[in-house]
């Protein structure tokens, strides 16, 4: 059974912290809330823990996890080597949605990085998830609290429909304000390499650094990820689903020939489109809205739920408006494409 604890995310219980930080002390699995997404956490130094968040999620264990801090000062119990880059970045934007990679020391477990000699780490911005951690008082390995392959949980509802009964608690403050992932870099090469886009935006990444590299694999799926994690199906809905990337100019246009021809063959149409686009599309399509086109805040806050809305519903095929690589859109787009396994419609 999943234990169930609820805390005001502005003013958490830390009675009930303190239960669930017992819980993960003695190696047991606890999801809770982070401002971009739920996590599984586990006693990140405690191998046997770490292995039950692979089991509980079905992750390949080549995958390795972020290990989350509640100060910077724990970094340097984690870190063989803390690069000028990652100074830069962590002095700007920790708390927050930002995960640095750099040289780990030998203690971290193999299990957290998947036998790499780098170790991921991230100091959120929740209060709920540093008290936590801080009560915990140990570093604490956490992937997102889905099933793997699934699309991230932003609410508590998410994480259960994926994981009740297979975790030991789960802590609900609400939906989680940002809805992508945090930004991952590499500041181990000699220019910072972005590893996957997510809430620090490739804007202040620049920002900070001037310049940085970006992964290969973001741009061409056909390519080796130094991210483990890039080379995996993410995100998906139930049915299959493309994503059409044409400009705004033509997308309504191209949108509408493409689930024409699929109601035409009989099927029922899902979409995941803009407020704009929602208009312009035949009646009998079951359509999720993300947001307003240009507002790439609100649409990553409500991406995922968009992409889980299809769960219960029979469509036998999804079509995605893609948005504008600015600011957040980055990171839409980046999972789009992945939950649209690289089917997209080009023109
Ligand atoms: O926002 C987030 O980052 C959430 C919350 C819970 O903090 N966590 C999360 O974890 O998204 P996960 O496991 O779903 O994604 C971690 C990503 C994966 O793409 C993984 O491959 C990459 O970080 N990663 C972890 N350790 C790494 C390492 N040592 N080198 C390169 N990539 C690494
Ligand atoms: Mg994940």
């Amino acid at each position: 059974r999943t234990k169930y604890y609820k805390v005001d995310s502005a003013n958490p219980d830390l009675t009930v912290l303190a239960e669930a930080a017992e819980l993960l002390r003695q190696g047991r699995l606890v999801a809770f809330p982070t401002e971009t997404v739920y996590g599984l956490g586990a006693n990140g130094l405690d191998a046997e823990a770490v292995a039950g968040i692979f089991e509980a999620k079905g992750r390949p264990a080549d995958n390795p996890l972020i290990l989350h801090i509640d100060t910077v000062e724990q970094l340097n119990d984690l870190a063989a080597a803390i690069p000028a880059s990652a100074r830069a970045l962590i002095g700007r934007y920790w708390p927050g949605p930002l995960t640095v990679v750099v040289k780990r020391q030998s203690h971290v477990p193999n299990v957290v990085t998947g036998g790499l000699d780098t170790v991921a780490v991230r100091l959120p911005a929740s209060l709920t998830a540093r008290e936590l951690i801080r009560l915990a008082g140990v570093p604490v390995a956490a992937p997102s609290a889905n099933t793997s392959g699934r699309p991230s949980p932003t609410t508590a509802q998410d994480v259960l429909s994926d994981l009740e009964g297979k975790i030991d608690a789960i802590i609900d403050a609400g939906p989680c304000a940002i809805g992508v992932e945090s930004t991952v870099v590499d500041c181990t090469t000699p220019v910072p390499t972005l590893l996957r886009p997510g809430g620090i935006t490739y804007e202040m990444l620049i920002e900070v650094l001037g310049e940085i590299e970006v992964d290969p694999a973001l741009a061409c799926s056909q390519s080796i990820p130094r991210s483990p994690g890039m080379k995996y199906t993410h995100y998906a809905p139930v049915a299959p689903m493309f994503l059409v990337e044409s400009g705004a100019d033509y997308a309504a246009f191209i949108l509408n020939r493409e689930i024409n021809g699929a109601l035409a063959a009989g099927h029922t149409v899902g979409a995941v489109v803009s407020a704009e686009m929602a208009d312009s599309l035949p009646p009998q399509v079951i359509a999720s809205v993300y947001g307003p086109r240009t507002d790439t805040a609100l649409i990553a806050a409500n991406l995922y739920t968009a992409l889980r809305s299809f769960d219960n519903k029979a469509v036998d095929v999804i079509y995605a408006e893609g948005i504008a690589e600015q600011d957040l859109g980055l990171a839409v787009m980046n999972r789009l494409r992945k939950a649209a396994g690289y089917r997209i419609i080009r023109e």
